[in-house]
Parts: structure tokens; sequence; C-alpha cells
């Protein structure tokens, strides 16, 4: 257990670090269209550094990052991300670990194509909310979204984590034209399953950075098809949050993660790190920053910290050359 010493962290607009996103990897075993470029050459965090000697962090090295950030800011709530951290060869261990600093709450975020074999294991290692990627019910176009074959194996993984009583979010991210097609088919899956699903807007990120972001598709797209349906109510949005939630008449709850339409910068009180040990206080900033030199001396670690909160957007993310796999979802 950590000793905290946690100093006055917060920007002007009262937002504070509470919560610390990792990368564990920038691997995946899926290519989403809207995360991995046609050509595969994505822009990744090495490719922006080449002069460094970047390396992934070994378990050790991000169990004493981590250490060192929380007991400056007192984390909330850890979430391991990728790539695909169902892919981390050290993942059990690491969770181990960050039990022991005294971080409870943590979170996953996962693709579920190996989620069906390590459901159990990640529930009773302490993993109690798991965010799971689904951006179709149809199979083709599913596959092709995520430019894999075999993306039924996803819906086993989904069930297997609802069985044994994890908390479970689906995101699926709507692009004109290829899957809003699903919205439907996704909400009364969802409803049926009894979790909640998050459409999100398309955030111009690593190859869509510059794009014209043609395959947008926008929240009020999104509410008007649903509406078509079933009558929504609005329900109260939670501090941080980043969808805002409705509940359809056919029960089903789902939530839009809007960064264009409704933006939620102004209360975000999340940090990232990539797997090479970059940290990042905004998803707009793609140059990150190395903290292990500063984890022995808190007054420089802390004005590295207050450096990466004023990163933050006022109101709302302008895009970056990093993709979600690089910097983490
Ligand atoms: N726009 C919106 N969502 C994205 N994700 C990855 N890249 C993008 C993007 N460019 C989503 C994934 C995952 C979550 C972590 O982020 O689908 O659900
Ligand atoms: Fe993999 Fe997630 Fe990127 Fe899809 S969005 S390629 S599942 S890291």
């Amino acid at each position: 257990m950590v000793i905290l010493r946690m100093v006055k962290l917060e920007d002007n607009l009262g937002r504070r670090f509470e919560k610390l996103r990792i990368s564990l990897l920038n691997s995946c075993n899926f290519s989403c269209v809207y995360c991995v470029a046609e050509n595969f050459q994505n822009i990744s965090a090495d490719t922006l550094r080449l002069s460094t000697a970047d390396r992934p962090l070994t378990p050790d090295e991000f169990i004493r990052l981590i250490e060192a950030v929380h007991r400056l800011t007192g984390l909330k709530s850890i979430r391991l991300t990728g790539g695909e951290p169902l892919l981390y060869s050290d993942l059990f261990p690491l969770i181990n670990h960050i039990q022991k600093i005294g971080i409870s709450d943590i979170r996953l975020t996962t693709n579920a194509y190996y989620l069906k074999e390590k459901a159990s294991k990640l529930f009773d290692a302490g993993i109690k909310s798991i965010n799971i990627s689904v951006d179709a019910i149809d199979q083709d176009i599913f596959n092709s979204i995520s430019r894999h074959p075999n993306t039924a194996r996803v819906f086993s993984g989904i069930e297997a984590a609802v069985k044994i009583g994890m908390d479970v979010k689906l995101n699926a991210v709507i692009m004109r034209g290829k899957n809003d097609s699903q919205i439907i088919p996704l909400l009364e899956y969802a409803t049926e399953l009894g979790v909640r699903i998050r459409f999100l807007e398309l955030m111009k990120m690593g190859h869509l950075y510059h794009s014209e972001n043609g395959l947008f598709f926008s929240e009020k797209e999104i509410l008007t098809i649903i509406q078509k349906k079933y009558p929504i109510e609005s329900l109260p949005r939670g501090h941080a949050e980043t969808a805002n939630y409705w509940r359809a008449s056919n029960g089903g709850i789902f939530g839009i993660i809007a960064n264009e339409s409704t933006p939620f910068c102004h209360d975000c009180n999340r940090l990232r790190m990539d797997s090479n040990g970059f940290f990042y206080g905004c998803l707009s900033n793609a140059h990150g920053e190395k903290l292990s030199e500063y984890i022995d001396d808190d007054f420089l670690l802390t004005e590295k910290l207050r450096g990466l909160l004023r990163l933050k957007q006022p109101v709302k993310f302008h895009g970056s050359e990093l993709s979600m796999r690089n910097i983490g979802g």
C-alpha cells in the first residue's frame, strides 16, 4: 500500500487527475478501420519519436510509474487498455501489483476476442468492470470494420463476462454507410443482455487526423434513428462521464459519446500512459512526456503533472496524430 502524499493538482476549471488509462501494448489482433490505416502504416508513438530509444516498459517499470503518480494524485481508478490488453503477457501479475499499491478499482477495455477463456480469471483478479468494443451485430459488417475474419468470438466473450457478474459496457463507433444500420440491432442486443451500450461519434485520431471525416455520424443522427423505433428519455449525466445516457422504451439504457456534438472536456479527470511510459494529459496531445526520471522527486514530478494538466483542452478534443491503439481508449 502506497502512503499518499497528495498535492493540490487542479486546474482553473477544477479538473484533477483521478483516473489513469494505461495502454499496456500498442499491438492488437484487430485492425479496426478507425484505428488502423488501410496500408497498416499507422502513425504510432514510435514513428513520431524515431530518434529516441523507446521500448515497451517492463511490468516493474509500469508499477513504479503508477505508484509515483498515485502517491501524488490519489488515483481513484485505473483502466487497462491497448492495443488489446488481453494480449499482454504479464497482465495478471500487473493487476495483482496494482491492487497491492492500494488501487482496487481496476477496469479493462478489450475487443473481447480472448475474453471467453479469461473472464473468470479476470473477475477473480479483481476486474469487475469491462468495456467491450462491438461495432456491429451483422457478422460481415463487424468483420469488415475490424478487418478480422472471426468476430463471432466477441459475442461469446461478452456473454461470458455478463454471466460471471462483471459490469459490462459495450462501445460502438458509428460510421456513415458502414454500420449506421447496426444502431438498432446493437441497442436491442444490449437490452436483451441487460447491459449498457454507448455509441461513439468518430474521432479524428491517427490516420483520420488529416481526413475529411466523411464517415462522421452525429449524436443527433443516432438519436433520430433510435427515436423512430423507441421513444427515449434523457438521464442525468454523472461527473466526468464521457457519455450522455438515455433510456429507450424497450427498457435499454444507451449512451452517446459525442466528442464533436456534446464535448466533455470541461470536467475530464483522465491521465493516460502509453506502453513506452509516455504520459498524456489530454487526448489532443500527441507528444507525451516521460516521467520515469522524476519518480523519486515529488517536487519535480508535481511540476510535470501540473504541466500535463495544463494541456487539457478547455472545450473539446481537436484530433491527434496518435490512434487509440497507442494512447489507450
Ligand atoms: N473514434 C472513436 N472511437 C474510437 N475508438 C478507437 N478509435 C476511435 C476513433 N478514432 C474506440 C474503440 C474502443 C474505444 C477504446 O475507443 O472502439 O471502443
Ligand atoms: Fe484493436 Fe481497439 Fe484499435 Fe480495434 S480500436 S484495432 S480493437 S486497438
